[in-house]
């Protein structure tokens, strides 16, 4: 049973990359903040977290299914959510390589995927579904501080900075042709955290930054155009 069958219009989010980490736990957070929640998964026969947090959410988190690298994927979905106003969407699928190895050393194998997954895909779901949100909603991308171009001093990590740097051009350009609208874009810079993909050498546990992260993107709700932001809020510099 969904909030509207109840008769209760709770906002909607729907998190792209929910069944673990980063996505999954922002999900339990909007549910926590009496959201409907839907999150995507990519294996459709894997039990994940987003599946315990679905059954113990009494209706309100439906699981959807998307590889964000299959575009054919997009269309379906859009369908099966037409009937569905989204108050904010959030990409937040992501991957990384081997992070030490140089640029000019790394496979191009590898590089197209983390390009495609952390760049190309997201902007390609972005773009399918932005009509299912509201004209005063919210239109959010899991960027990284990494993506900073100013801010790399130190070179490391040179393949995955380049996607989320590629992902804030492209976000740009996505809010720049929206211009005049009243939606809100974020591009969110999480910190460094505890997942698979932050490893356990991250100072961040999930506990302690998912809450902000949350306030940030709440706090830019109703706020016209693109920002990126530090899970303080702060503006990251581009
Ligand atoms: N953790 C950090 O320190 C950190 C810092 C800055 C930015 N970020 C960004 O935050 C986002 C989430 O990262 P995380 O730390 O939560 O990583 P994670 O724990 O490794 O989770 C990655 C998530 O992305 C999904 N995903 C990967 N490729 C996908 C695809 N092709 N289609 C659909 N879903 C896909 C995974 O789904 P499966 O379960 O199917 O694999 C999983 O849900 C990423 O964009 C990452 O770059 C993380």
């Amino acid at each position: 049973m969904s909030s509207t069958d109840t008769g209760r219009h709770a906002p909607t989010a729907l998190i792209i990359g929910a069944s673990r980490g980063l996505g999954h736990a922002m999900a339990a957070e909007f549910l926590d903040r009496g959201w409907d929640v839907i999150g995507t998964v990519r294996d459709t026969t894997a039990r994940t977290p987003l599946h315990d947090l679905a059954d113990r959410a009494g209706g309100r988190v439906a699981i959807e299914h998307l590889d964000i690298n299959e575009p054919d994927h997009l269309p379906p979905l859009r369908k099966r959510l037409a009937e569905r106003r989204l108050d904010l969407l959030l990409v937040s699928a992501g991957t990384t390589n081997n992070q030490e190895t140089p640029i000019g050393s790394v496979p191009t194998a590898d590089f197209v995927e983390v390009m495609v997954t952390n760049a190309l895909s997201p902007m390609r779901v972005i773009e399918a579904l932005e009509d299912l949100v509201s004209p005063t909603g919210l239109i959010g991308a899991m960027s990284s501080g990494q993506g900073s171009i100013t801010n790399n001093t130190t070179g490391g990590r040179e393949v995955y900075r380049g996607s989320k740097a590629a992902l804030n051009m492209f976000m740009r350009g996505f809010a720049a042709r929206q211009a005049g609208t009243r939606r809100a874009f974020v591009l969110l810079a999480p910190g460094w955290i505890r997942t698979a993909l932050g490893g356990p050498d991250a100072p961040f546990t999930l506990d302690e930054s998912v809450p902000l992260l949350v306030d940030v993107l709440l706090s830019r709700q109703g706020m016209p155009g693109l920002a990126y932001l530090d899970r303080s809020g702060q503006t990251v510099p581009w």
